[in-house]
């Protein structure tokens, strides 16, 4: 796996819910390294495109290439064998085990470079509470956990769901700090948000998702220049 190319390429898939459809043809791709950002209001479909990648929601037509395979219909668990990480927005730690014991249970890749300590070298916050039991965590700690022990299974893509959502805006900004790190450790990442700030701070690009179609991709610098050229679009 690690030569690997390791681009992500979602090409026109349609997802649906029974008969309703979520996803129309949306297409996107990540680069090595790279961080896309998915922004949106609510119900717009980032969560349904997330699941589309890791194989929970299969999408009924369109291909999801990774290394230049298409992993539709593959089982969740062979997709996170493949390199694909799935944080999700609901925070699934073990409430009854302390933080090493969470990292400690986690399948890990033969070819993992990840250990405790390296994951400890990430989030220090998580290495002064190894002993601590996840469920006396708060909402940030139990945030940085979930990825975490995401991190030990060795993925390349991180898909981030929210991240920063209920957090205090100081745990937003160490939430910030540390994917910054994790970017910077060559992890790409699809990254939905509805947090402008946590999305101009990370992103490369970013697309604005509307009813399940891509309506506009927009440069951090774009934003920066005029940020309602973002906020417009998450304004009802
Ligand atoms: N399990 C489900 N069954 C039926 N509809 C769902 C399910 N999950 C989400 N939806 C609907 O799909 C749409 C997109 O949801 P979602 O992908 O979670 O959006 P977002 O993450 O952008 O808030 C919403 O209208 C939501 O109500
Ligand atoms: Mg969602």
């Amino acid at each position: 796996m690690a030569d690997l190319p390791i681009d992500l390429k979602v090409e026109t898939i349609s997802t649906f819910y029974g008969l309703s459809q979520i996803l129309f043809e949306l297409s996107f791709e990540v680069g090595r390294s790279e961080v896309v950002a998915l922004v949106g209001r609510n119900g717009v479909g980032k969560t349904t495109t997330m699941r589309s990648i890791a194989g929970l929601t299969r999408p009924r037509s369109g291909r999801v290439l990774w290394a230049g395979e298409d992993i539709v219909g593959l089982a969740p668990h062979r997709i996170a064998r493949l390199g694909i990480g799935y944080v999700p927005e609901d925070r699934r730690i073990f409430p009854e085990l302390t933080v090493w014991e969470n990292l400690d249970v986690v399948w890990r890749s033969p070819d993992s470079d990840w250990t405790e300590e390296r994951v400890f070298d990430i989030f220090p916050d998580l290495a002064e509470l190894r002993g601590r039991d996840g469920g006396h965590l708060s909402g940030g700690q139990q945030q940085m956990l979930t990825i975490a022990r995401t991190l030990m299974t060795g993925p390349k893509l991180l898909l981030l769901d929210e991240p920063s959502e209920g957090l205090a805006p100081l745990a937003v900004e160490r939430m910030v700090d540390r994917i910054k790190a994790l970017k910077e450790e060559g992890l790409s990442m699809v990254l939905a948000e509805q947090n402008t700030d946590v999305v101009l701070a990370l992103s490369d690009r970013m697309h604005v998702v509307e009813k399940g179609v891509i309506r506009a991709t927009l440069s951090p610098e774009e934003v920066r220049e005029d940020e309602n050229r973002l906020t417009s679009y998450l304004m009802l």
